[in-house]
């Protein structure tokens, strides 16, 4: 098939590398010419593992091409492919701008185009919408595949979806098993808004485990119980599972957050009070503050101290810092005074563009801690979890304070290390600093 993919962020540019992997033919377009020169040159933009050798194939295979959409002068195919963003408003819905304008756009083009496949998380109602209004009168078929890859394992994803789901008319059936080819998952094939509900309500869902488990960390704390075995007893009924059960300074990226205050927005306007997601909000918007508050409830004061904090990236194996609690949590430090050191593998160039001067950013986890009073680990990298510790502590000050954002250390031996440590619902044995939320009380006052 000849397909053009619109929007290359981490979504689309991995479902053109993917798509042109298997033998179809794929036109990458962008608006921004910077981005498209970056991947026509194989210097990504956007660091996803496996992408750059994935693309790279393509392109020597003639499979992969890149162009500005000033540049497109060919007809686009026959399905293409929508990746546009859908960046929050200030409202907390979503901006829907830029899928209008690929809408529009690919209209005034559409030469033998058989459908457009919009993967650009709307809200639902919003494909049928456009279906009646910017295509109507035309024979093309408004399709909503939603996609569901993790940044970080994004081209892993592509390759070994759980399911693909397709919201559409019968044609887009044999349209997209001839797209998948050779994917094996099991296809759900619905209505365009039941497609689109599909996809915010699989993050509103995981994203309510996460505040859910948060606040079993926080009672766990207060009561002395250790979520790492409460977790692993839960886990094993298989109706709960355990994934999106890790307690820590809460979920952020470019999905959750805006996902769910879009989904909070779309119940809102259609006369609904959805109190669950607001929760689930407001105990994510608390997490990220947890380290502070310790900080303070253990130093009483945080103008006087030397903060390193491990890891920018709202996840591991991402550069990407949207929405970080790392970001957040290092803006209120530098607000109360402390002295901010940083590091991250590979979100140091957008942390220096998001966070204020003054941060001092270093090379490992070893040189972050340099004369630190308190170190803070905010992301589970690999290259975090498994520093070298005791280095770190002898180049710490005396406190050696150690708060585990993600709990990726073992507790017993950081403190045998002589780390003062405290996870999240992991209540620390010497000295008592509740880790958790500030109390009713405190919360009341
Ligand atoms: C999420 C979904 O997992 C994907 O299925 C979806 O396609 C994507 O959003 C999207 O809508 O495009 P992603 O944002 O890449 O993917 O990251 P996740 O791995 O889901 O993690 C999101 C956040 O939750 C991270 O900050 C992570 O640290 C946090 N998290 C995750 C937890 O705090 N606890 C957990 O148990 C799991």
């Amino acid at each position: 098939m000849k397909i053009s993919v619109i929007g290359l962020g981490y979504v689309g540019s991995v479902a053109a590398a993917g798509l042109a992997s298997v033998g179809h033919d794929v036109l990458g377009i962008d608006i921004n010419a910077e981005k498209v020169a970056a991947y026509q040159s194989g210097n990504l933009p956007i660091y996803e593992p496996d992408l750059a050798d994935l693309m790279e194939a393509g392109r020597r295979a003639g499979l992969l091409r890149f162009a500005t959409s000033d540049e497109v002068s060919e007809p686009l195919g026959d399905v293409v492919i929508v990746a546009a963003g859908t960046p929050p408003k200030e409202s907390g819905g979503a901006d829907l701008s830029q899928v209008k304008a690929c809408l529009s756009w690919i209209m005034e083009r559409q030469t033998g185009l058989e459908a457009i496949l919009v993967k650009s998380t709307v809200p639902p109602g919003t494909g049928a919408k456009l279906h009646e209004t910017v295509l109507a009168g035309s024979s093309i078929e408004y399709v909503a595949n939603p996609e569901f890859l993790r940044e970080g394992y994004a081209v892993h994803d592509w390759f070994n979806p759980d399911r693909i789901v397709i919201g559409g008319g019968e044609k887009s059936q044999t349209l997209l098993h001839e797209l998948y080819v050779g994917m094996s998952a099991p296809y759900v094939f619905t209505d365009i808004t039941s497609a689109e509900m599909i996809k915010y309500t699989a993050n509103a869902f995981l994203a309510t485990k996460i505040s859910f488990i948060n606040e079993i960390a926080v009672l766990c704390d207060r009561l002395g119980a250790t979520i790492d075995d409460v977790c692993e007893g839960i886990s094993l009924d298989p109706r709960i599972g355990a994934s999106a059960l890790k307690a820590g300074v809460g979920y952020g990226g470019s999905c959750f957050p805006k996902d769910v205050r879009a989904l909070d927005e779309v119940a809102l306007t259609n006369d609904h009070n959805f109190e669950l997601l607001r929760s689930v909000i407001t105990v994510n918007n608390r997490q990220k503050y947890l380290p502070f508050y310790a900080l303070r409830q253990r130093f009483g004061t945080i103008s006087d101290l030397t903060v390193g904090v491990l890891g920018l990236a709202f996840k591991p194996n991402t550069g990407d810092i949207r929405e970080a609690p790392a970001v957040s949590l290092i803006q209120q430090l530098i607000d109360d005074g402390a002295c901010v050191r940083a590091f991250d593998p590979k979100a140091t160039d957008a942390a220096r563009k998001a966070l204020p001067d003054g941060v001092t950013y270093t090379k490992n986890a070893m040189e972050c801690a340099e004369g630190c009073d308190a170190m803070i680990l905010m992301t589970e990298w690999e290259e975090i979890v498994n520093a070298d510790w005791k280095t770190v502590a002898a180049r710490m000050n005396e406190a050696r304070f150690m708060f585990d954002g993600r709990n990726a250390l073992n507790p017993d031996s950081m403190r045998k290390l002589a780390f003062e440590y405290h996870g999240i619902g992991r209540p620390s044995k010497v000295p008592k600093v509740n880790s958790a939320a500030p109390s009713l009380s405190d919360q009341h006052s």
